[in-house]
């Protein structure tokens, strides 16, 4: 295993553990699911926000090895830290393209997303000074984000060509890809579908088309044929985009949590435990505590919710949830100091997954890997 990302390193009592061979397994799922009847689109892994948390460089690496072609980031200063490191794939930022960080594009070659009017004035500029920058518009079917509507993309586009801007792919992303009902996702496909047929009616036929999240690529790559790329982040991880898509696709998660034990008290019945004395003891009992808290994304909103594996076992945390600990009521539990504890992952039978946390933080396990902060030491083993 190797550490990156802190210089504490090893001093620290908790770590994040990225499984990279998950990651490659999880992008050749991925592969597998999104290619049909002989159309085999090619992958964008989608590393922004340090890879979903799981730190954007090995992911990426990781992800290239195992066929994936593109990386997706959402900030241009994204894409630098991975070029930085070396990697020479394509690069799509899909944040919307900014006149004042062209600079980033030609000096870096990232691929910048069109999607407001002062983007495209930057790119015709960039364009008239010799700059070429590569460029997916993106067409906006429904999401409400980013992206012209289906009847100005193709005036744009058209503006775009003539101005010599490198127009090389168009793109929408789909709003309800994950929900259970796909109408309304459908007709965005619908949407996007027309749009490509107007623009090849007006002679712009572009090399990439995409729409895919992870939820389309496990439940809508049917209707994917006019694509030939998909964007697949949450997925890549190893988590399901929404509950129902849990046994889609056998993804494994890449990230597992885990401390030990720095403190052991034993308590009468009665004793207060934390912040605001919110917990008391129900009897004699074995409080101990964990050298994790909200500062490194073990949010408070867990408090009085969360559990964790100790000894193959799940033991509530009790008490406010601190800035950099939190306490575990073991009850007649003998503990020594320095046992080895899960937050996220598998402790002999038992399991604690992302879906666990956003479910008692009210939230989706998107914001809690991308939480876990930059102070928890991220480890790797290797592919
Ligand atoms: C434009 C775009 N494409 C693809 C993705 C990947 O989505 P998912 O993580 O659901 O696969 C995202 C994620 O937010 C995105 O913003």
């Amino acid at each position: 295993m190797q550490t990156h990302g802190c210089e504490l390193g090893q001093c620290r009592r908790l770590r994040a553990i990225v499984d990279l061979a998950a990651i490659a397994e999880n992008t050749r799922s991925l592969q597998k699911a999104a290619a049909m009847d002989g159309h085999k689109p090619e992958l964008m892994a989608i590393v922004k926000a340090d890879g979903y948390g799981h730190g954007a460089i090995p992911v990426a690496k990781a992800a290239l090895a195992a066929g994936a072609t593109w990386l997706g980031v959402a900030l241009p200063t994204e894409g630098v830290v991975l070029r930085k490191a070396g990697i020479t794939a394509p690069i799509l930022v899909l944040g919307a393209f900014a006149p004042a960080c062209a600079h980033y594009y030609y000096e870096w070659q990232l691929t910048a997303t069109l999607a407001t009017l002062p983007g495209l004035a930057g790119l015709l500029t960039a364009a008239a000074a010799g700059r070429r920058i590569p460029v997916h518009l993106k067409v906006d079917t429904g999401m409400t984000r980013l992206g012209f509507l289906p009847d100005e993309a193709v005036r744009i586009a058209m503006q775009a060509k003539q101005g010599g801007v490198y127009l090389q792919g168009v793109y929408t992303h789909l709003a309800t890809a994950d929900a259970e009902d796909t109408t309304f996702a459908l007709q965005q496909l619908t949407l996007f579908r027309q749009t490509l047929h107007a623009l090849k009616g007006q002679g712009i036929d572009l090399p990439w088309r995409h729409a895919g999240n992870s939820a389309a690529i496990m439940q809508l790559a049917l209707t994917m044929e006019e694509m030939n790329l998909v964007r697949a982040g949450i997925a890549l991880y190893g988590l399901a985009p929404s509950p129902h898509l849990t046994r889609v696709l056998d993804l494994r998660p890449a990230m597992t949590l885990e401390t030990e034990v720095v403190a052991v008290r034993h308590l009468p019945q009665g004793a207060s435990v934390g912040y605001g004395a919110t917990y008391k003891t129900s009897s004699d009992t074995t409080i101990v505590v964990l050298p994790v808290g909200y500062a490194d994304g073990y949010t408070r909103r867990m408090s009085h919710r969360a559990a964790v594996l100790i000894q193959g076992r799940r033991y509530p945390v009790v008490g406010s949830i601190c800035m950099d600990q939190c306490m575990v009521d073991m009850g007649r539990q003998e503990i020594a100091i320095g046992t080895p504890v899960v937050l996220m992952g598998k402790q002999g039978d038992e399991e604690i997954t992302a879906d666990d946390w956003a479910a008692w933080s009210g939230t989706i396990n998107y914001e809690i890997v991308c939480g876990i902060s930059r102070r928890v030491p991220r480890w790797y083993t290797s592919v």
